[in-house]
């Protein structure tokens, strides 16, 4: 049965009651203590009499960069792509969201950008960037002639983030989680093969171009995985911080100015 709530909520729930004091948790229907106490004692009789591991299988460690590395090189398209992330186990974001937000725009389109990570409302749509960080996103381009809806890859645009899943309470992505998800992204860049890269903000930077400090780094073309780069202000600080967007239509203008001349 599909849950009102989603995972994350479900377990600091869970949490808290376990903080008051709760050491069970009570069903609808009845539960036959003494049945349980007998099939714990068998199992743990056949788990005597189970073969022991050998110190190889009990020593083989997973690597999850390593493995999302091979994942991510065998797919040959952006389908196989988005099935290898869906298939892909290491990252434990997977379990709390809802979608596996993989891109929105036109692949082809001449400009890439790269946002944070799906919020509430990617997570629900599977799309990026459809919340109000979204719109406001889609009203910067539409200015600069843009539109990720554009059959033409000239007025197109596409759109990832650096994870495909939604952090709970939107908190920044993780080391450990960017490490994971970063040698999908880059096969996503290589596959979808824009022009140029837009990296939006803090944990863009941070992936894309191992930096952060977005502030000062917005609006200077740089150059990620041999692609121009232009690292700009989020939309979602923008809408905290409604001055900033006089710079953020100055990026817009660079973008603009290199689209035209290139
Ligand atoms: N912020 C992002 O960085 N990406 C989204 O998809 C939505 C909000």
């Amino acid at each position: 049965m599909e849950s009102a709530i989603d995972w994350h909520t479900a377990k600091a729930l869970l949490e808290w009651q376990v903080e008051l004091g709760a050491t069970e948790a009570i069903g609808d229907a009845p539960v036959d203590r003494f049945a349980e106490a007998e099939a714990a004692a068998q199992a743990a009789a056949a788990a005597q009499e189970a073969p022991v591991a050998t110190p190889q299988s009990a020593g083989a460690r997973t690597d999850p960069v390593a493995e999302a590395e091979a994942a991510a090189r065998g797919a040959a398209d952006l389908d196989a792509l988005r099935a290898a992330l869906a298939a892909y186990p290491h990252c434990a974001l997977k379990q709390g969201a809802r979608s596996l937000v993989f891109a929105d725009g036109r692949a082809g389109a001449r400009v890439m950008i790269v946002g944070e990570a799906p919020g509430r409302e990617e997570d629900l749509e599977g799309r990026p960037f459809v919340g109000r960080a979204g719109r406001l996103l889609d009203r910067m381009l539409a200015a600069i002639g843009l539109d990720r809806a554009a059959a033409a890859p000239e007025g197109s645009v596409y759109i990832t983030n650096v994870l495909p899943w939604r952090p709970p309470r939107n908190r920044e992505p993780t080391a450990e989680e960017t490490a994971m998800m970063l040698p999908f992204l880059r096969r996503h860049i290589a596959l979808a093969a824009p022009e140029v890269l837009v990296v939006m903000g803090n944990s863009s930077a941070q992936a894309l171009l191992g930096r952060r400090g977005i502030t000062r780094l917005r609006g200077q073309w740089d150059e990620a995985l041999g692609l121009p780069a232009l690292p700009m202000l989020h939309p979602a600080y923008l809408l905290r911080n409604p001055h900033a967007r006089r710079m953020a239509w100055e990026d817009m203008l660079t973008l603009a100015a290199r689209l035209e001349g290139a």
